[in-house]
């Protein structure tokens, strides 16, 4: 049973495997699945789960799409970019102050010429009550809006990376490796949710890991369980109790901020691999990795597999944190 989707995202990705990371790191063998490449502009992990919210939308006939996150948000982007493209109207509803000039994701955002309104953090605990206002006006001007939640967790969302498991399974016999984990980072938890379920539906290997970025364990615990249950109920499902594993000591100083050893590590892999992380999620998370690698972790498998789920454009409003530090040695 497959819900309404749409074809958004260059399927599959390439799962890579990174020589000289795993070498310096002396680890197990470190593979990177590059959902950055699932397109240009509206890239990352967010054009999966698009997909299935976008179809959605359209199933139902709506005119704008509503959704939200923070100034940077690369999903608010990948939802513009995508809204533009299906000829529908965008209204991003941004936690946080106006910006001008516009970087990065903003930036972006602002160029598919959507709508855009700005709520403090206290507004923005009351993001239900703006999205239904917000419903009722379109309605009076005869649209129809649809809400995407943030991130696009929710059961629709979790299709994305419920395909993506099975993707990964395939990736996986095609190069004959069995690997122990699969990494990726939380921030709104659709994507571990997804892969996790997507673990027990495709029979792929290993246990599916995130490094939080945000919040704590217990929040993505109980976000993941609720989104897993609503999963079911919509969809008629029935699925046991599955593990979920955060790794969580990795936010460092905030959402949305790095302290410096997450700046190094995405020196790092970008000098010996070509590759660029974020340091808002695919940097953290990654640091958190190679730090629990330190410490003796995920040595008890051959193989490790890193879920590159984009975040390119949010690196460019951290510009000034990189200073002129040299490469690091692992
Ligand atoms: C680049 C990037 N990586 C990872 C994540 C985390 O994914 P999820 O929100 O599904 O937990 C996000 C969004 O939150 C993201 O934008």
């Amino acid at each position: 049973m497959i819900p309404p989707r749409i074809s958004l995202a260059r399927l599959p990705t390439p799962l890579t495997c990174l020589t000289r990371l795993s070498t310096s790191l002396g680890g197990p063998r470190i593979w990177m699945k590059r959902d950055d490449l699932t397109e240009i502009a509206a890239s990352g992990n967010k054009l999966r789960k698009l997909e299935f919210s976008m179809g959605q939308a359209l199933e139902e006939s709506a005119t704008v799409i509503m959704t939200a996150g923070g100034v940077q948000s690369n999903h608010c982007r990948a939802t513009a970019l995508t809204a533009a493209r299906l000829g529908l109207k965008c209204h991003l509803v941004l936690r946080g102050a106006e910006r001008s000039p516009a970087d990065g994701n903003l930036l972006l955002d602002e160029l598919t010429g959507c709508r855009i309104s700005y709520a403090s953090a206290s507004e923005f605990a009351e993001l239900d009550r703006i999205f239904a206002d917000l419903s009722i006006d379109y309605e009076k001007n005869g649209e129809k809006a649809f809400t995407i939640p943030v991130g696009a967790s929710d059961e629709i969302g979790l299709w994305g990376y419920i395909e993506a498991a099975a993707e990964l399974a395939t990736d996986f016999s095609r190069h004959d490796i069995d690997p122990g984990y699969v990494i990726s980072a939380a921030g709104s938890g659709g994507t571990l949710g997804g892969l996790i379920l997507g673990k027990h539906l495709h029979g792929l290997a290993g246990q599916m890991v995130a490094f939080n970025v945000c919040d704590d364990a217990a929040y993505f615990k109980a976000k993941i369980s609720n989104d897993v249950a609503a999963w079911q109920t919509r969809y008629g499902q029935n699925v046991p109790r599955l593990p979920i594993n955060i790794i969580d000591g990795y936010v460092g100083p905030g959402y949305g901020r790095a302290d410096e050893h997450v700046y190094e590590t995405i020196r790092l892999v970008a000098s010996l691999e070509g590759i660029v992380l974020d340091p808002v999620y695919t940097g953290k998370a990654f640091d958190g990795f190679i730090q629990e690698l330190h410490r003796g972790q995920f040595k008890d498998t051959d193989d490790v597999v890193f879920v590159h789920t984009g975040g390119i454009f949010g690196l460019f409003p951290h510009r000034e944190q990189f200073g002129n530090s040299p490469t690091p040695a692992a």
